[in-house]
């Protein structure tokens, strides 16, 4: 049910963007002014279970800001904002953040054998095979690379349990249903290094 709901969402974005004027990036970057506080100067952000978004695909924040607007996402944070949100504010908002540089691995690995098991578990549930190889994320499949370690496991766990049900068929939410608490941590641990 809540898939084909985000299936259908997801068809009206894709037709909403083709038909739509070329995003612009500097528009987005003046409606970003309502997104700072949270989630930091260009897009990096240094509040706790609050994502980064610098770099993320164009897609996967337009994607987001629909599942919010339409309730298949829930957060009481987002909620108030994206109510403010036009379809022309959230395309500039996609392009304004994917224009953004990366935010980088902050601190050197402290626990490089968690890394190691957290590669070795990403090798075998092939994350990479969506995320693409630097994990940067493309179209709707997110940026997960650099991404702060506490929200990669809020995220992950989200999926397992349902609170988030993910676009894109819910591919996620069913990869995730099978990860053990050890292996979530170990992969959070891992991509939030790279
Ligand atoms: C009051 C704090 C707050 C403000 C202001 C805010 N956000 Fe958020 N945002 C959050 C939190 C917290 C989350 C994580 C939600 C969750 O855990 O599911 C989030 C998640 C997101 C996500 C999903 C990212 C991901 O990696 O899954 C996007 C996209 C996003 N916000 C965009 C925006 C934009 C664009 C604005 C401004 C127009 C904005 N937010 C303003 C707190 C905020
Ligand atoms: C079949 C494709 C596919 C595979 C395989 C896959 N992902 Fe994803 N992933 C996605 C898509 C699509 C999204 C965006 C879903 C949404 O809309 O919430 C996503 C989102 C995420 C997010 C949320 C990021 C954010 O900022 O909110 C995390 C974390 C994540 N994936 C980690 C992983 C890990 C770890 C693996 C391997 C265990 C994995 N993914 C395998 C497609 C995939």
């Amino acid at each position: 049910m809540r898939t084909a709901l985000t299936g259908i969402i997801l068809a009206a974005v894709i037709a909403c963007g083709s038909l739509a004027n070329a995003a612009d990036i500097a528009a987005g970057k003046a409606k970003a002014e309502l997104c700072v506080g949270c989630h930091g100067e260009n897009g990096i952000s240094h509040i706790e279970n609050t994502p980064s978004l610098a770099a993320q695909p164009d897609l996967f924040t337009q994607w987001q800001l629909v599942f919010f607007r339409a309730g298949a996402r829930k957060n009481e944070q987002m909620q108030p904002i994206v109510e403010q949100l036009s379809n022309e504010d959230i395309r500039n908002l996609g392009a304004y953040y994917a224009s953004l540089a990366p935010p980088k691995a902050s601190k050197p690995d402290d626990d490089p054998e968690l890394s190691r098991k957290g590669a070795q578990a990403a090798a075998g549930r092939r994350c990479a095979s969506c995320h693409t190889d630097s994990y940067a994320g493309t179209k709707g499949v997110a940026r997960v690379a650099g991404q702060r370690e506490e929200y990669l496991v809020k995220a992950l766990r989200d999926y397992k349990s349902g609170v988030r049900s993910g676009g894109a068929m819910a591919t996620m939410a069913n990869l995730a249903f099978s990860l053990s608490e050890e292996e979530i941590e170990a992969l959070a641990h891992y991509l939030a290094h790279l």
